[in-house]
């Protein structure tokens, strides 16, 4: 085996990654991350790093939790690999799918599992189609997702995904995907308009997209009740309310994709207890397990679980679903994990927290760089800007955003950039008061060397 330290030239040579300028890449190379303890992770070289990210926006519980290596281990001594086809089954999956349905925040009749949000929202996709060709409405079929939402990367779920680049020369979306404002006040509210009165446009713009498609044709509205990926986006007032107003008025079913928002991100167990609203399905994942192994699920109403019952007794077999979806010994983690969740009262504790944490967040609005601090729970993002008054962008080419997590990294402190130069925060949910302290310290010193560079560079006069 080479040594160690030509890791990052191995990487290069053999790896495609996901998100990033992969021409860039040839010349920078990767952050290669051995282990985590706690929020910690440790690059190759032993450099301790707070996990800003709880990797991408999912290690709930830290690194390092003895309880649920164990419950892994215990698992696969026991039983490695069963699966759900074909009327098979295994205690794991039921008693998962038990306790789900025991905490979800809305009625929910059954779980379909799989092993990635991507296809949970996949599924969604064709368990609406599969429904509405059961009710006998065969036009019912559009999906209406947001601009900047994010909902994954195969076909339906890019489909339904609001972002560009996961749409330009991948030939997407399909067809029938339509895409409906975003509910970013900062950025697309109009001058002097007030929150409330922007949720009633975004509403009305919606009731419009509806209409002229023709409601019968319009199947579904999906939304996370906190965008993530699209750069951590806090509808405004009012908005959720509005919005299911209007799926309620053309029979449009809501799915609430809480794949970030779900498991305690925003201080309740489900994003749309937060923000008020109730879905008819919901999509999960990632905290699902703390992240420990991948297990994801759609938790769907008794309708369409009557739909599907519906088809089987028309055509036989419900021909839906994949290899590892609930597989054992990720159910037996993501069992264990919603045991510590309620056990350590880990939803109470972060949202005992968020105040400190926005409090922090939202002081970086004074700093020369911050166009806007937003965020709910202990989910953060800071949109960077050339001219606050003008709230103008730098230029995409400057890489400001790339930039700052650089200088976040040489601080010791994992974030993110999205489009747009929008640093994302989203630690896991078991930092402590002090290790939020850290945090910010750290992102503060990373925003001030950003800020000189700014300046030397002279790309924008502050
Ligand atoms: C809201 C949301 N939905 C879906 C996905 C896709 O999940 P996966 O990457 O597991 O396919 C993500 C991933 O970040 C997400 O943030």
């Amino acid at each position: 085996m080479p040594p160690l330290r030509n890791l990052a030239a191995r990487d290069v040579e053999t790896l495609v990654h996901p998100y990033v300028d992969l021409a860039a890449f040839r010349e920078t190379g990767p952050l290669v991350i051995e282990r985590g303890q706690g929020v910690y992770v440790y690059d190759s070289d032993g450099k301790p790093y707070i996990e800003g990210m709880a990797g991408l926006w999912c290690t709930a519980l830290g690194y390092g939790n003895e309880e649920l290596v164990e419950a892994a281990t215990a698992q696969m001594r026991k039983l490695s690999f069963a699966h759900l086809f074909t009327g098979r089954s295994h205690d794991p999956a039921i008693e998962l799918a038990e306790k789900l349905k025991e905490i979800a925040p809305v009625p929910i009749s059954k779980v379909l599992f799989c092993a990635s949000g991507s296809e949970a929202n996949d599924s969604q996709v064709k368990l609406v189609w599969y429904l509405n060709n059961a009710l006998g409405r065969p036009a019912k079929k559009k999906f209406i997702g947001r601009i900047k939402g994010y909902h994954g990367v195969t076909l339906g779920a890019a489909s339904i995904t609001g972002l560009v680049n996961n749409h330009r020369d991948f030939d997407l979306p399909l067809p029938g995907f339509l895409h409906a404002g975003c509910p970013h006040h900062y950025r697309f509210a109009q001058p002097g308009e007030s929150e409330p009165e922007f949720a009633t446009r975004l509403a009305a713009e919606l009731d419009a997209l509806i209409a002229n498609e023709g409601p019968d044709t319009v199947a579904a509205f999906v939304a996370e009740p906190v965008m993530g990926a699209g750069g951590v986006i806090v509808p405004p007032e009012t908005y959720f309310e509005k919005v299911m107003a209007v799926c309620a008025k053309y029979d449009v079913f809501m799915i609430s994709d809480e794949v970030i928002c779900g498991f305690g991100r925003l201080g309740t167990a489900f994003g749309c207890q937060r923000l008020g609203f109730r879905p008819h399905a919901i999509s999960i994942a990632k905290a699902l397990s703390s992240a420990y192994l991948p297990i994801a699920g759609v938790m769907i109403p008794e309708i369409v679980y009557q739909a599907l019952l519906a088809e089987s007794r028309k055509i036989g077999v419900f021909a839906h679903g994949f290899t590892y979806g609930g597989h054992p010994v990720s159910a037996a983690v993501a069992l264990k994990a919603l045991e510590i969740y309620a056990r350590d009262q880990i939803f109470e504790k972060a949202a005992a927290r968020s105040p400190q944490f926005q409090a922090r967040l939202k002081a970086l609005d004074r700093h020369p760089l911050v166009g806007e601090a937003r965020g709910v729970g202990l989910v953060g993002g800071l949109e960077l800007v050339a001219d606050k008054a003008a709230k103008r962008s730098f230029e995409p080419r400057h890489g400001v955003g790339a930039r700052a997590v650089l200088f976040a990294e040489a601080e010791g402190l994992i974030v993110r950039t999205v489009l747009g130069d929008v640093l994302t925060l989203c630690p896991p949910l078991v930092i402590s008061a002090a290790e939020i302290d850290e945090l910010f310290d750290r992102l503060t010193r990373a925003l001030d060397k950003t800020l000189d560079w700014v300046r030397r560079e002279r790309l924008a006069q502050m």
